[in-house]
């Protein structure tokens, strides 16, 4: 008795046709994966505090006019997006050295980093998004010339607004992913911030402590991925009404 059209499974997050031509609803699932998939498992909870940090920022980026694909959220688990084509790049952008940068520059991890960068991966899990150089872009006409020119901008800006949210709350904007999609408009397209905007696709690293409020929690085992991410959604102050479950119950004094 299917409601809606599924149209994708991704690793943590199923798409399924919208009410209206050119909406998808996002549906975030508890599932997280790291390691190419290689470690898999469930967290309770995860969804739900996704899809509100996620329309969190993205809804923060329609405010100071970055135009992402977010319509408006659903419910706990769901948003309505626009439908849009994916460019198939990963891009991140580094203000300090964490993960695959400390292995290939040799970088101790924390270190700053000069200005922020930004780097290109292909999306092809099956190769493990490999890094791509701008030549490779353009050879494979992955995207145009004015097309990277308004990424790279796309991508500055979603670091000055993230960087300077979390600063605020207290944790340091180490690094992120974001993806970017073509909306069409007749003959005319525009690039929109896509997919999500979550500790996922993050490194967030308490300011004071160097506590880890992201991901690397689950790929490096270091405690409760919910405990993290409900951490971040409380200090932002976005925490949803109904809490999931964190770990184990602690004495209140
Ligand atoms: P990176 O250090 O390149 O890879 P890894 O996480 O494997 O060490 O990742 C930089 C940031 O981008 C980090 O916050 C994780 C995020 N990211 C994703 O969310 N998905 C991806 O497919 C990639 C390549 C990076």
């Amino acid at each position: 008795m299917a409601r809606r059209k599924k149209i994708y499974e991704g690793k943590a997050k199923t798409l399924f046709e919208g009410p209206e031509p050119g909406t998808i609803v996002q549906y975030f699932k508890d599932d997280a994966t790291a390691f190419n998939a290689e470690k898999h498992d469930i967290i309770e909870g995860k969804g739900v505090l996704n899809n509100i940090l996620s329309e969190y920022f993205m809804q923060g980026l329609g405010q100071i006019g970055v135009p992402t694909h977010f319509l408006k959220r659903l419910n706990m688990r769901e948003q309505l997006v626009r439908s849009c084509e994916i460019i198939p790049l990963e891009i991140i952008v580094r203000n300090y050295a964490a993960g695959t940068v400390c292995k290939r520059l040799g970088l101790e991890e924390g270190t700053q980093m000069p200005r922020p960068i930004v780097e290109y991966c292909y999306k092809d899990d099956s190769l493990g998004d490999p890094l791509v150089s701008e030549e490779h872009i353009a050879a494979f006409g992955w995207a145009s010339q004015q097309d990277m020119e308004d990424i790279l901008s796309l991508a500055l800006r979603v670091n000055d607004f993230m960087s300077g949210v979390f600063y605020a709350v207290g944790i340091r904007l180490v690094d992120f992913k974001i993806e970017i999609g073509r909306v069409y408009n007749g003959d005319f397209q525009r690039l929109v911030v896509a997919d999500e905007i979550s500790p996922d696709s993050c490194r967030l690293w308490d300011i004071e402590t160097g506590r880890k409020l992201d991901k690397d929690v689950f790929r490096r085992d270091l405690g409760s991925l919910t405990d993290a991410y409900t951490e971040v959604a409380r200090r932002l102050g976005v925490m949803p009404n109904n809490p999931p479950a964190a770990g184990k119950p602690t004495l209140v004094n």
